[in-house]
């Protein structure tokens, strides 16, 4: 399957009139060869001509590991006293210093692989991998599918068992601590990311960090949390009240409850990305709420928790069976609270599917307060 994946790597490639494509260890580098390294000092950078066999620079003892992936390598270790440096040389040297810019992540690699590449390969300028790895990774094939539908499973049993052990006064992050532990006995291998479970005015901050601040009655939780299992991610939000909620709170609830429903019915191929935001948007401005609603409406999600395609006001790309992405509306009252709802969805032949399937109804959680 990795073959198979870098055979189109080179199609696009040669659409692009792009020579070479450098990557360094992350989603983009497993998602073409199955391998995954630890990005460290020691660079590690995969090599792909638009022909010919791959080259990887690589630390000596990561040898054995590139060639029980069994993929054509060429391998250019160094070993610690050496240095890197002269493996570039060699790399540069055995892949003929290509014309034209070489094509990276420019989000993922340093500042350091970059001087040895371009010093190696005289190549002054990079050019951004990101759009041609990203028309290989949004279409989802059906293994890509049922990792997801596990990551997603995981996750919706990890909740299922935190939420009886969340008491009205328990810090946020011994909440937090608590749902780690449940993501982890529900079978995940690894968090997607560090939860979020943010109460009252922290809430107000769609990115807050869960802090020694007691969950107080009254308060709504917003919980953000996904895992990874084999290799894929999910990313769930519940937001849930804290005995009786403020009234304003409750109605807020109601308005991101719809908007999210009314973003995951738009959703269908052929139609832009930007018309899914569109949807979820119009309940929340309608609703005299446009200014509290502080993001896009949702992510692309597959061996990454944020990449393409982005549901945002400006992406045309139109949608196409099986993309995953997030729809994730909130609003945000400042000082007060906050609200988001947010489902992962997978585009079919006909429509939308929501991978995640968790209870939208506002619940009450944490006991009574004595
Ligand atoms: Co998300």
């Amino acid at each position: 399957m990795a073959s198979a994946r870098w055979i189109r790597l080179q199609e696009e490639m040669a659409r692009e009139e792009v020579e070479l494509v450098a990557l360094v260890p992350g989603a983009n580098l497993f998602y073409l060869t199955g391998l995954s390294f630890h990005r460290m000092e020691r660079p590690i950078v995969a090599l792909f001509p638009r022909a010919g066999d791959p080259a990887l620079i690589l630390p000596a003892f990561e040898v054995e590991k590139a060639r029980a992936a069994g993929l054509p390598w060429r391998l250019f270790p160094y070993t610690d006293e050496e240095g890197p440096a002269p493996a570039f040389g060699r790399a540069a040297e055995a892949l003929g210093r290509p014309e034209g810019p070489i094509a990276v992540e420019t989000l993922t690699m340093r500042v350091m692989e970059w001087s040895l590449l371009s010093r190696a390969f005289g190549a002054p300028e990079p050019a951004a991998a990101e759009p041609l790895l990203a028309r290989l990774r949004a279409v989802k094939g059906p293994d890509e599918i049922a990792a997801m539908r596990r990551a997603v499973a995981v996750a919706e049993a990890a909740l299922r068992m935190w939420l009886p052990e969340v008491r009205i006064r328990m810090t946020e992050r011994e909440a937090a601590r608590r749902l780690i532990q449940a993501c982890f006995a529900a079978g995940a291998d690894a968090l997607a990311f560090e939860p979020i479970v943010v109460a009252g005015p922290s809430a107000a901050l769609p990115h807050a960090t869960p802090s020694d601040r007691p969950l107080g009655p009254g308060e709504l939780v917003i919980v953000d949390f996904g895992v990874v299992v084999d290799g894929y991610v999910s990313d769930l939000t519940r937001t849930f009240a804290l005995g009786e909620p403020d009234p304003e709170l409750r109605r807020v609830y109601e308005v991101v409850r719809e908007a999210n429903a009314a973003g995951r019915a738009a959703v269908r191929p052929g139609i832009p990305a930007e018309a899914v935001d569109r949807a979820a948007r119009a309940v929340i401005e309608a609703a005299g709420y446009g200014p509290n609603f502080l993001h896009r409406t949702g992510h692309g999600l597959g061996l990454e928790v944020h990449e393409p395609p982005y549901i945002v006001a400006g992406n045309t790309a139109p949608l196409q069976p099986g993309m995953t992405f997030t729809v994730e509306p909130g609003i945000y009252l400042p000082g007060k609270g906050g609200v988001r709802i947010e489902d992962d969805v997978m585009v079919t032949e006909t429509g939308g599917e929501s991978l995640t399937t968790f209870p939208r109804e506002l619940m009450s959680i944490g006991g009574s307060d004595e």
